[in-house]
């Protein structure tokens, strides 16, 4: 696998490929890479002739109170894993060369509407860092896809606005979200969770899950099914920021009428802060 740390360099191997014919996907991630991650790069290996992951750990998309500087670097167990897989090339980033006159003076990529609710609004600002960088990374990478999880949902269709709205030449695919075997979504904040926890953690998928069921069955009264997932989260000892039924494109509430939906939810249990959701489709 080639590494590339330079703007330069990064553009000189794809512009080699791009020379040869080859077609290139490209998945951005924060590194501390788990099977999740990994499944997007297998997914761009299905549809392209090279596979490039990046990994930085974005400072721009890191509230006040976050933990940037507590984001686990996992480097060399990321570069092994990634020669597994058969990536091609990874590229890793200085923060200085993408933000040389820091984050206060970069422009920033403002996406309108799908920014406003959920993830959004719990880390104000969070999504214009994600915009602001990923834009940067197309640009400097030029691939012709990008895998993204639907795993964040809210992200993935926000990259998918910002790509519609600015006709960029990229095509954005979405990969399922993967899972333990009990259905909890993978996430590097898992090792967070102790034995009894993750048994729990279990419940949020299974909520998910019941909620479709019922959706898909004919149930409309949406407020009723939230709040009896709410009810079942509280009792189980959550803190739950949000579980809501959307529309799937434009993440508003969903409407009686509406075929495409999707459930969202984050969940906190103990100090660990869980996110979900699953796409239900009416057609
Ligand atoms: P990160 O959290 O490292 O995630 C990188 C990619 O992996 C995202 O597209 C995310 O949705 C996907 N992913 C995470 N867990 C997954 C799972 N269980 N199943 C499938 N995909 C999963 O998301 C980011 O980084 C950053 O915001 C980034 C886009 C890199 C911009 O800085």
């Amino acid at each position: 696998m080639y590494q590339a740390t330079s703007v330069t360099e990064l553009r000189q191997y794809m512009q080699h490929w791009k020379d040869h014919g080859h077609s290139s996907a490209f998945i951005p991630t924060m590194g501390n890479l788990h099977g999740g991650h990994i499944s997007l790069i297998e997914k761009g290996q299905s549809l392209c002739d090279r596979s490039i992951c990046s990994i930085f750990v974005n400072p721009m998309q890191f509230g006040p109170n976050e933990d940037w500087d507590h984001y686990p670097r996992t480097l060399d167990r990321d570069i092994a894993q990634l020669e597994a897989v058969g990536c091609d090339l990874v590229y890793l980033p200085t923060a200085s060369e993408l933000y040389p006159d820091g984050l206060d003076r970069i422009s920033h990529v403002q996406v309108t509407d799908l920014t406003d609710h959920y993830e959004g609004a719990h880390r104000p600002g969070h999504f214009t860092g994600v915009a602001t960088v990923v834009l940067k990374l197309f640009n400097i990478v030029k691939p012709d896809i990008s895998v993204f999880g639907k795993k964040d949902y809210q992200q993935y269709r926000v990259i998918s606005k910002m790509v519609e709205d600015f006709n960029l030449d990229v095509q954005i695919i979405g990969q399922e979200t993967t899972r333990e075997d009990s259905g909890l979504a993978t996430s590097s904040r898992n090792q967070y969770l102790d034995a009894e926890q993750k048994q729990k953690a279990a419940l949020i998928y299974q909520l998910l899950q019941q909620t479709a069921q019922q959706v898909d069955k004919g149930e409309r009264d949406f407020t009723m099914l939230r709040q009896r997932a709410l009810e079942n989260l509280d009792e189980a000892g959550f803190k739950t920021d949000y579980f809501c039924i959307c529309n799937a494109e434009t993440l508003l509430s969903a409407t009686p009428e509406d075929r495409d939906l999707v459930i969202l939810v984050t969940a906190t249990l103990g100090q660990t802060r869980l996110l979900d959701n699953i796409e239900i489709s009416l057609w």
